[in-house]
């Protein structure tokens, strides 16, 4: 249905402008509800929120940081999309940290939202380092709409739980057990650390969670130099000792306690043994990873079928029974690719859970665009084609190195490809673009140089059957300015114009909703400042029509959409408020940006939307 009885547009709220005022806007008729603040208390002890005084425990006990992609699980459901409306799991991805928030030691330093506190003795609190991990991750929330409206936490409750950096994980698939993942944590190769950078996310149809593992190359060094990297770490940019800085991301490496949980994170070979030192800890990231958040003891799965790179999400077919199941996922950096798996076995709904094994065996795609509107999803099995024994050793040389394999059958370099999302009507598979300063030669699905707006993509698989290795495909939208854009034929006009679209998400009702995500370097100047704050937007493109239904507030981007079954309250994230603040000003007590303005630092949070007619969302 529509919503309103199923009659009426899909869309028939009133697009809100373009703004840069540290706040949410919505269209007349909706409220916001702002909830689940990073460092909301929901396990264990149920440590109180405060910056300053939390330790690295306290935070594996509370919701994490950078809130994105998420999912709400209906209570006791079967069926991700079925079920309860008013109680439920949600679950969400924390992408990165800002340190500059974390930590007591930061205040009064020049820091800019990526910087660490300074060294003390050219070594970090190993507390600060532990406390980093903790906020990286999933979080499960127990939520139920009470009495009131109002949207709450369920604590205690059995299914509360927090994944981190550190949560022991599984490797599963052609990977497994093989020499790339043999570790000094685990010398016969089956299990990793932690997970990390998990940007969007997925659902399988058989009611579990995928977290992605996209920019995970930037947390680990090799010291023994730039060309001292294994091809798999230099092909996915491991930072070296001519980085700057010369330490990985946030330096755990250099935790000041030694212990072996942060010293994984140097992984520069250090004799001959590779089960002696770290040397593949990174072959344990860049992978999707599976786990059911009804099951709080149950250990997530890192799927290496569905390949490694800088995996954005991944989006799922709907599952037929007696059919293979059907996934895509696409590789988010300049020039990278779009993924398609297709499982091996096929798909029983009666076998519940165990259709996860599903994902271990199969074959992995990379798209070719061609500029006459064809597609071919190209294999990556090894032996076939180009993937011969003078490039590649087997198969999980091939999953390790996925993109050295997609450089080698020749596909598509893309324009940064985002997340992905299917017409519930069409099966019409859909995938944002969301820019690509690099791009110096124009093709037909990637038509401008110096792509500063981003575009959407879409497809449809040849006979409409997703197994096919041929698709039709054409361009959705040209985000832009009113001058350099295009839907429907026509340029964006004032309610449309947005710009570097990345969230994406139908709905059941077949609206699409488009989220924003202009870097925090650009947004609000120069040429950036017309479309203010990022934003999301609602599409149905049967009628195209396209329109701005939010925008958020000051430094952050909107990322992460779902509603509940009845699509009558929706969730949406708000990442990194105020990470425009500059490192002078933050060293000044000076923040641009405080939104939701709770205490000291702006938080990542998650919007509760609903309308105040109690219709559902986007009518
Ligand atoms: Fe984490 Fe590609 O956005
Ligand atoms: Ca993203
Ligand atoms: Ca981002
Ligand atoms: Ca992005």
């Amino acid at each position: 249905g529509t919503g309103a009885g199923g009659q009426g547009p899909l869309i028939g709220f009133k697009a809100v402008p373009v703004s840069n005022a540290d706040t949410v806007l919505v269209p007349p008729g909706y409220k916001v509800q702002t909830f689940v603040p990073w460092g909301t208390p929901i396990t264990g002890n149920m440590p109180a929120f405060d910056p300053l005084k939390n330790t690295g425990a306290d935070q594996a006990q509370q919701v994490g940081m950078h809130h994105d992609g998420m999912h709400f699980f209906p209570i006791e459901g079967k069926d991700p999309y079925q079920g309860s409306s008013t109680e439920g799991l949600l679950v969400m991805n924390h992408e990165y940290v800002e340190p500059r928030f974390l930590h007591a030691s930061a205040v009064g330093q020049k820091l800019n939202s990526d910087a660490v506190p300074a060294l003390v003795n050219g070594k970090r609190p190993a507390d600060e380092c532990l406390k980093e991990l903790n906020a990286h991750g999933v979080s499960v929330i127990h939520i139920r709409r009470e009495a009131n409206g109002q949207w709450g936490v369920v604590a205690p409750s059995r299914y509360n739980r927090r994944i981190t950096g550190l949560t022991p994980m599984e490797i599963s698939g052609p990977v497994r057990g093989t020499d790339f993942v043999k570790t000094k944590y685990s010398p016969d190769g089956t299990r990793t650390r932690g997970t990390l950078n998990n940007c969007a996310h997925g659902v399988t149809p058989w009611n579990t969670y995928m977290m992605a593992e996209e920019n995970w190359a930037g947390y680990f060094i090799n010291k023994v130099g730039a060309n001292g990297r294994t091809r798999e770490q230099s092909r996915y940019g491991v930072r070296h000792n001519d980085s700057r800085p010369p330490t990985s991301r946030y330096g755990w490496e250099l935790a000041d306690s030694g212990a072996e949980e942060y010293a994984r994170f140097d992984v520069s070979a250090k004799g001959a043994n590779p089960t002696q030192d770290y040397r593949n800890e990174a072959n344990g990231f860049g992978w999707m990873v599976e786990f059911d958040p009804f099951d709080p003891n149950s250990t997530p799965v890192k799927r290496t079928a569905l390949g490694r790179f800088a995996h954005e999400g991944i989006i799922f077919q709907p599952a037929v029974e007696g059919k293979p199941v059907v996934c895509y996922s696409g590789d988010d950096a300049r020039d990278e690719y779009i993924y398609k798996f297709v499982s091996k076995g096929v798909y029983r709904k009666a076998a519940g859970k165990a259709n996860s094994a599903l994902l271990d065996e199969g074959t992995l795609y990379v798209a070719k665009f061609n500029d006459d509107g064809t597609g071919e999803w190209l294999p990556l099995v090894f032996g076939q084609g180009p993937l011969t024994p003078f490039r590649f050793n087997s198969q999980a040389d091939v999953l390790v190195n996925t993109r050295l394999a997609a450089d080698t059958v020749g596909a598509t370099k893309m324009d940064r490809p985002e997340w992905g999302a299917i017409d519930p009507k069409t099966g019409q598979v859909y995938f944002t673009l969301t820019n690509n300063s690099d791009r110096t030669r124009a093709d037909k699905a990637n038509p401008r140089e110096k792509n500063r707006w981003g575009h959407i993509i879409r497809w449809s698989e040849a006979g409409n059957d997703p197994t096919a290795t041929k698709f039709q495909w054409d361009i959705f939208l040209l985000s832009g300015p009113e001058n350099d854009s295009q839907f429907a034929g026509k340029p964006l006009n004032a309610d449309q114009i947005h710009n570097s679209p990345d969230g994406l998400w139908f709905d059941k009702d077949g609206r699409l909703w488009i989220q924003t995500d202009i870097s925090e370097s650009a947004m609000n100047k120069g040429d950036y400042a017309q479309f203010g704050n990022n934003q999301m937007l609602c599409a149905d493109p049967r009628t195209q029509t396209l329109r701005r239904f939010l925008v958020g507030p000051l430094g952050q981007e909107i990322t992460g959409v779902v509603t509940t079954p009845d699509g009558k309250t929706m969730f949406v994230n708000v990442q990194h408020p105020g990470a425009t603040t500059s490192a002078d000003d933050f060293a000044a007590g000076k923040l641009t940006g405080t939104w939701p303005n709770q205490g000291r630092y702006p938080r990542s949070a998650t919007l509760v939307i609903t309308k105040e007619d109690g219709g559902v969302i986007g009518t």
